[in-house]
């Protein structure tokens, strides 16, 4: 495509800003830019217009989970089940950790954060040694799958080469880089990261099993035999990696996926709610539950919506395969987005300027036909850093670590 042809695209799509500084950049500059605008579907804009989002809800009704008493009456079975699957290589585990963490706003990749205070202690190594518990336990490798995005692919697989993958062995780990999607200021004009840089960040974490595909992941898999994928995010130095009760409970549950929950700890917290919508499961953010749904609660005193996500799934792999080209809803975030404003000074803003596109994993639950919501410890599972200070900050995992005999 040449100049008059991007120059036309841009002027269609009302976005004649992305060439402001084309005459100042570098032949180089000019190319990378054109080949990047050549690329970009403008389509994922009009979510903005149409609302992305503020779909009609279903018929919302509470699920019934699988408590922490109940899954203790039966913990032995469900573990000997799991462990089963993971020595048989059935269960993977994938590593969201292709976000940006624009709230605790790092400079490298969140996983490369030191929680430790005494030593160091990086958070990809706490992962590490919470997947090695399974590892001992089953005596084999779990294969982990680590997402990452361009923004923070080399710098995390560097990362990793240099600390020898924290012990694990590294013919079990895979690296896959997500999709990038546009990112806007409140008007829907894309942004300049550099002159010569249209701004793109990662597009959620909903992508990452076709990802997965892109990369020829699904195949290398299914060739080893993997039937669960364990799917978690980075940031929860708690997190239990491929549990094999969890797994255990799944299989013997005849399920296609699972989701760990924590009780609420107050009617009203922030956290989105497993339910089921016109029958299947789905997660109900909190802004979309009425002040009803919120403090209903059952005889017993328990709420009825009581069953908050971890960002912990399991999910059947031969389910993932037949909808892996089915379309998530986008969902516009609003975020910090560092760009070159109009005087042609870069910009790294204090507070949200504009909108990222994501895809979400928590929407392919309500693809499934089936989903445990399994219940967990939140004290001892759910830890994580989002934000520099506060609620779900390093201080309160911290706090965390110390309770469940972390050394740090
Ligand atoms: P968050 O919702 O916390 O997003 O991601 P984030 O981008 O990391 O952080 P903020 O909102 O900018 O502060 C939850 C999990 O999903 C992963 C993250 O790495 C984290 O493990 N994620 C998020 C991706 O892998 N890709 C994305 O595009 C977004």
């Amino acid at each position: 495509m040449d100049i008059l042809a991007i120059t036309n695209k841009l002027k269609e799509n009302n976005q004649e800003q992305l060439l402001k500084y084309y005459d100042e950049i570098s032949d180089e500059e000019k190319e990378y830019l054109c080949g990047q605008i050549e690329k970009l579907d403008f389509s994922i804009l009009d979510n903005i217009k149409n609302g992305a989002g503020s779909d009609e809800r279903g018929v919302i009704e509470p699920i019934g989970a699988l408590t922490i008493e109940e899954i203790n009456e039966d913990k032995k079975k469900y573990e000997e089940v799991g462990l089963k699957a993971i020595k048989a290589g059935e269960v993977g585990a994938v590593l969201l950790a292709g976000g940006q963490g624009t709230r605790l706003g790092l400079d490298c990749p969140k996983g490369m954060l030191n929680v430790g205070v005494n030593k160091t202690l990086y958070l990809f190594e706490q992962l590490i040694n919470n997947i090695m518990d399974v590892v001992n336990k089953a005596g084999t490798y779990v294969p982990l799958y680590i997402m990452t995005s361009e923004k923070n692919n080399e710098d995390t697989v560097n990362f990793f080469e240099e600390n020898n993958y924290f012990g694990y062995d590294k013919s079990f780990v895979k690296f896959f880089v997500q999709e990038m999607a546009p990112s806007t200021d409140y008007n829907g004009k894309i942004y300049l990261e550099e002159k010569g840089k249209v701004s793109m960040s990662p597009n959620g974490n909903g992508g990452w099993f076709l990802s997965m595909e892109h990369a020829g992941l699904v195949d290398e898999m299914s060739e080893r035999g993997v039937k669960w994928l364990n799917v978690f995010s980075v940031d929860n130095v708690l997190q239990k990696i491929a549990d094999p009760v969890f797994v255990g409970a799944s299989i013997e549950k005849n399920v296609v996926c699972g989701s760990k929950v924590v009780a609420k700890a107050a009617p009203d917290e922030k956290v989105g709610v497993l339910c089921l919508e016109d029958g299947k499961p789905s997660i109900v953010e909190y802004y979309e539950m009425t002040d009803d749904m919120i403090n209903l609660r059952h005889e017993d005193g328990k709420l009825q919506y009581n069953y908050g996500v971890i960002l912990n799934y399991l999910f059947d792999v031969a389910t993932l395969k037949r909808l892996v080209k089915s379309s998530l809803p986008i969902h516009i975030v609003e975020k910090k987005i560092p760009h070159i404003d109009e005087n042609g000074d870069y910009i790294k803003p204090d507070s949200p300027n504009g909108y990222k596109f994501e895809t979400l994993v928590l929407d392919m639950i309500h693809m499934m036909d089936n989903c445990l919501a399994f219940e967990v410890e939140r004290s001892r599972e759910f830890a994580p850093i989002k934000n520099a200070t506060g609620v779900d900050s390093l201080e309160s995992a911290r706090e965390l670590m110390r309770l469940n005999g972390i050394e740090f």
